[in-house]
């Protein structure tokens, strides 16, 4: 099915008549007020039905948005699609006990929204809504200079992976274009040309700041673009709680307490969704429709773990990946991705296959990779470097 960006943008414009009043729960001081608003706020940028908003400690605003009027579906190839909300079952070894990968390490957290039942939290992006409210669905992201280090991994069956990635804040220069990330990713097609990706990224022009959030992104192979968490349609959230684009904390710090996260994308055998799962208490976020994809629809060939950078400055001036240490410092001082596993045909996590995986960075003076291998619960490496930090 074909569509262009004007016909995206009629089905919002409809979506306005749904716009109605807000009330507003501010957490920071408990204090519960009621709001009409009868006029302009973002909502009238994605034109969805909007419950009612929380703003988080630290600022940041989640929309409580129907969770059957979220942006997926504003996506003209989901609007038969049947909404799922769990998975119909889950990779077998995902309840395994993972060991800690250090005796004083924890957990980093991703923001819980309290949006009701029924509802999802969506980030509202106040730089983009500002700046940006007619070109919502403008490509980001997928820029013109890139580097990457980590484990490339090819020409296997992949029906989802896991890791452990150790959450840093590697900084990115105020108002550049820039980004850094540390991420899971499955890919295929022609060029590699479709992707889902999930993890942390540093991106001043996708946030507002340089602090680490957890995002998901998948490349549209139809639509030609890379889209961002709910910045174009297509990824249909089901958690209630869990905030797309809101911050991890606490960040891990050089040398000091370190701190992780797991996340998971597994294609539900079913329904052949991919989904996306993070964090304590295993959570599933969401997932990607298999409608939407071309090359993936089945599965994976490709996978990458890893850091990489990406925009129009990322070769000639490149951010920091990870700690912003070079690999061989090792635990504490380089950050490390671990436990990583991939879902085979069965439905069960196993090991990669070690021929397949190649530990790799596309500038060695920038970023690299060290303490490569496997365990019995995946692979594992430090990766990571200060890109052009020291010349900045
Ligand atoms: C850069 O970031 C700092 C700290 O986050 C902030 O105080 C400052 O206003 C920012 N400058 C610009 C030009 O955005
Ligand atoms: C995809 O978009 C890029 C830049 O926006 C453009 O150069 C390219 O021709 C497009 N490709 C297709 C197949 O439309
Ligand atoms: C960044 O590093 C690369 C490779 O060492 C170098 O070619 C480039 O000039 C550097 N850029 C800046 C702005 O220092």
């Amino acid at each position: 099915m074909e569509f262009t960006i004007q016909e995206m943008k009629e089905r919002k414009v409809h979506r306005l008549a749904l716009v109605l009043s807000y009330l507003v729960i501010v957490t920071r001081g408990n204090d519960i007020r009621s709001i009409n608003h009868g006029e302009t706020t973002s909502d009238i940028v994605t034109g969805l039905k909007i419950n009612k908003f929380i703003e988080m400690d630290g600022g940041d605003i989640f929309d409580c948005v129907d969770v059957n009027l979220q942006p997926a579906f504003n996506h003209p190839l989901l609007k038969d699609h049947k909404i799922q909300m769990e998975p119909s079952t889950f990779p077998i070894g995902m309840d395994v006990e993972l060991p800690s990968p250090h005796h004083t390490i924890s957990q980093a957290q991703p923001p819980i929204v309290s949006c009701p039942r029924g509802t999802v939290p969506i980030r509202r992006n106040n730089i983009r809504n500002h700046i940006a409210s007619e070109s919502i669905d403008e490509e980001i992201g997928k820029d013109k200079q890139h580097e990457a280090v980590g484990i490339q991994y090819r020409h296997d069956d992949i029906y989802g992976t896991r890791a452990i990635i150790n959450v840093y804040e590697p900084k990115v220069k105020n108002g550049s274009k820039d980004l850094t990330a540390s991420v899971i990713k499955i890919y295929n097609g022609p060029g590699l040309v479709e992707a889902i990706v999930a993890g942390y990224l540093v991106s001043p022009e996708l946030s507002g700041d340089n602090f680490a959030r957890f995002h998901v992104a998948w490349d549209d192979v139809i639509g030609n673009k890379s889209c961002y968490d709910h910045t174009c349609p297509g990824f249909v959230q089901v958690s209630h709680e869990f905030g797309l684009g809101g911050r991890l904390r606490p960040v891990s710090v050089y040398n000091g307490p370190q701190y992780f996260i797991t996340v998971m994308m597994f294609k539900d055998p079913k329904t052949k969704n991919w989904w996306v799962i993070c964090c304590q208490e295993n959570t599933p976020i969401g997932y990607w429709p298999s409608s939407l994809f071309t090359y993936i629809k089945d599965k994976g060939e490709t996978a990458f773990w890893g850091g990489r950078v990406s925009g129009p400055t990322a070769s000639e001036d490149s951010p920091p990946v990870g700690s912003g240490h070079f690999a061989e410092e090792g635990y504490g001082k380089a950050s490390f991705i671990r436990h990583i596993q991939i879902v085979d045909k069965n439905n069960k996590y196993v090991n990669p296959d070690f021929n397949k995986a190649f530990p790799s960075t596309s500038f060695s003076g920038k970023f690299t990779v060290d303490g490569y291998g496997v365990d019995n619960y995946g692979m594992h490496m430090y990766y990571g470097g200060p890109g052009n930090l020291s010349r900045q």
